[in-house]
């Protein structure tokens, strides 16, 4: 098992996924983003014609669920089978159904499993994972746990940015359902005990890769 794990927890819109991108290619780590493995089933799922919200259907899907991802923060790529579905993932389609699946205690405890045997069989020094329940259920012992927040309004302005001024409030609602329903499964917006909580309202890209490495090197 690496032993060199940063667990990084935040809600959607809080930068953590190009935060700890690029934590782990200023560390030399290898980088594991777990929402992108839910996605990836969210998409499995309604490739197969499944109703996200019917949760023995779901379940039976998993077996044949195989999903495989590179841990390289440079040209990480996500594959289901023989698709690479790196830019399908994040389609809106994806994005509805993601959290009605995520609820799902055995889709919970199956990709658990997995994110544990990818960590297990890292060969860089270190690991960057990120997710909802890292800091908490996938890798509670982990050496260094952070819960990165921001403002809702600056989440929200951040996600805009990269949006057209029409899509972006609807963009926005929809983040908001999301994290609503997945806080009911996770609790990420508060720091469990020993998680060190990293505000970035105030930050810039730069500066909270700084914290982060800085909350880092206190540790290792
Ligand atoms: O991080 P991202 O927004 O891509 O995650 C997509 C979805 O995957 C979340 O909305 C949540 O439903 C689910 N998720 C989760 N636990 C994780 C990571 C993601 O439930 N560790």
């Amino acid at each position: 098992m690496t032993e060199l794990v940063l667990a990084m927890d935040g809600p959607a819109g809080s930068g953590k996924s190009s935060v700890s991108k690029a934590a782990a290619r200023r560390l030399g780590w290898a980088y594991l983003d777990t929402g992108a493995a839910y996605r990836a089933l969210g998409w499995y799922v309604v490739q197969r014609g499944v109703d996200p919200t019917d949760a023995a259907a779901v379940i039976d899907s998993l077996p044949d669920f195989d999903y495989r991802v590179g841990t390289d923060p440079d040209g990480y790529h996500v594959f289901v089978g023989e698709h690479d579905v790196t830019t399908a993932i994040r389609e809106p389609e994806v994005t509805a159904v993601v959290s009605a699946i995520a609820r799902v205690p055995e889709v919970r405890t199956f990709l658990t499993g997995l994110f544990r045997d990818i960590v297990r069989h890292s060969e860089k020094p270190g690991i960057v994972v990120e997710g909802r329940d890292i800091t908490t259920v996938v890798c509670p012992d982990a050496p260094v746990r952070i819960l990165l927040t921001a403002d809702e309004a600056v989440r929200m302005a951040r996600r805009a940015a990269e949006l057209t001024e029409h899509s972006a409030a609807h963009v926005g609602e929809a983040l908001r359902r999301r994290d609503a329903a997945d806080a009911r499964v996770v609790d990420f917006m508060n720091a469990a005990e020993g998680v060190t909580t990293l505000d970035s309202t105030d930050l810039d890209f730069d500066q909270t890769v700084d914290a982060v490495l800085a909350v880092v090197q206190n540790v290792v």
